[in-house]
């Protein structure tokens, strides 16, 4: 049974926080001209229209993108994703909020291929009209945790994983560290880039241990909370970790995030944090 529904939370805090980073891996890996594979194990919708009703019933956007995309002093590395938002919203008033699949149409070159997955029926409906013309692309109405198997290494032996999963199910940090595990033997050159939500302490460090005991390469972990650590009301914030990062991803991380905590915690809440989860 599938729950979650990714309009009420489009372009949220966390939303901000993993789609500025996806940009990064994206212009990170157009920087050598050979093709690569982006592969987005959890779609959704591909765009959002945040005049919707779920949308403007919880309002979750108005703490996120709202308070960023109109900043003019956000720094160099965050403007592709900024400008794809711009352009998504030609009048200047935000309205439509882009998702990982629109964020990576707007980034892959011709020559770059695209995988998109999303199990709910509805959702990957609206995704295939969302992405109509998109070329090089392929859209699985498929688990996206069995699509590893199915799609992973791609022929173009250069790319990146990204698993965005619901988070509606219990043990899905297990099943993220199996994926991880899995996503990486199968294509160990490969950049996997997973998001993940901000539970109590004691559950992150379990997670940080299991990652760091399946064997990974080098891997970036990224975390920004807007709140304090424990609050419960919903999420306090999020977290990514890269395995295979780009080049100077971990240099321009620390003052990119340090902007986003800025301008999406007005109250000085929470914090924003970067380390090597697996050292070289
Ligand atoms: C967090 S949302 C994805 C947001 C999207 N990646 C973005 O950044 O714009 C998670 C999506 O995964 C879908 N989903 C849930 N379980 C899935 C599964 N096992 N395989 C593929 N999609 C799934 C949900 O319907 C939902 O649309």
């Amino acid at each position: 049974m599938l729950s979650y529904r990714h309009q009420f939370h489009a372009g949220n805090v966390a939303d901000v926080f993993k789609h500025s980073i996806l940009t990064r891996l994206l212009v990170g890996l157009a920087k050598k001209d050979k093709p690569y594979c982006y592969m987005d194990t959890h779609a959704g919708l591909g765009r959002y229209d945040l005049t919707h009703a779920w949308s403007q019933k919880t309002a979750e956007w108005r703490h996120g993108i709202g308070r960023v995309w109109a900043r003019a002093d956000a720094p160099e590395s965050l403007q592709p994703y900024l400008e794809i938002i711009r352009n998504a919203n030609p009048d200047g008033h935000l309205t439509i909020y882009p998702g990982s699949p629109w964020i990576a149409r707007h980034l892959t070159r011709p020559n770059d291929r695209q995988i998109f997955c999303e199990l709910n029926k509805e959702d990957y409906n609206t995704l295939k009209t969302n992405m109509f013309g998109a070329r090089h692309t392929a859209i699985h109405n498929q688990d996206g945790f069995q699509a590893l198997r199915a799609f992973l290494p791609p022929p173009e032996r250069r790319g990146l994983t990204f698993i965005d999963a619901a988070f509606d199910q219990s043990d899905e940090f297990g099943r993220i560290t199996r994926s991880i595990k899995e996503a990486h033997q199968r294509f160990a050159t490969g950049m996997v880039a997973v998001w993940y939500p901000l539970m109590a302490s004691s559950a992150m460090q379990a997670f940080d241990r299991s990652l760091q005991a399946i064997g990974l390469p080098k891997t970036l972990q990224l975390e920004l909370s807007v709140y304090p650590e424990d609050w419960t009301a919903h999420i306090r914030g999020s977290g990514m970790v890269i395995i295979n990062p780009p080049y100077g991803l971990a240099e321009e991380m620390p003052s990119l995030l340090d902007w986003l905590w800025r301008a999406m915690s007005p109250e000085k809440q929470g914090c924003a944090r970067h380390q090597w989860l697996v050292q070289e």
